[in-house]
């Protein structure tokens, strides 16, 4: 039998018969899911000045990955490369979405295809998403060591470890 499970990060609710490994949205880990009856809607915080700062430049690279991850997707010829990079297209874009509701923003809900963002080279491809991933989680662990509020520090936190998973995924195929 499927249950119902939300996510307290991105608040995507999701079907399976048990807890997934991760929010099929926007990548949570398993801790982060919670059965449908226990989820709170988080409150949106009063943000500190330097939160703001940093929620804003974290939705603008979720967005800039967003947009590269969707050029490479559309430009290969590889279908691991594909589907791999059509995972995370949308997983960024959920993030963007995710801090973009602290900061009074909304990501357009399909990515643009911007062809000058990529090319068809797969080596190319995997070296600039493993520069971008490493260089988001060294920002978000900063972020997450000047953030005061209790929301924004999970959401840095859950991304953290996201994007270590495609740092990861990047790296076993390099
Ligand atoms: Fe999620
Ligand atoms: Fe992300």
């Amino acid at each position: 039998m499927v249950m119902v499970f939300r996510c307290t990060i991105c608040g995507e609710a999701s079907l399976a018969e048990k807890k997934s490994t991760h929010c099929p949205f926007c990548g949570a880990h398993r801790q982060w899911l919670v059965e449908a009856d226990d989820y709170i809607e988080p409150v949106v915080p009063e943000l500190s000045e330097v939160s703001r700062k940093n929620l804003e430049f974290t939705y603008d690279l979720e967005i800039k990955a967003s947009k590269i991850y969707q050029c490479i997707r559309k430009k290969t010829g590889d279908q691991f490369i594909l589907a791999m990079f059509k995972a995370i297209a949308k997983v960024e874009l959920e993030h963007a979405e995710v801090v973009g509701k602290l900061i009074g923003k909304e990501p357009d809900c399909e990515i643009a295809f911007i062809e000058k963002l990529c090319t068809q080279d797969r080596d190319e491809s995997l070296h600039k998403t493993e520069k971008l991933e490493g260089d988001a989680i060294k920002h978000y662990k900063k972020f997450l060591g000047e953030a005061t509020e209790s929301r924004v520090r999970d959401i840095f936190q859950a991304l953290i470890e996201v994007e270590n998973d495609h740092l990861e995924l990047v790296r076993k195929n390099l």
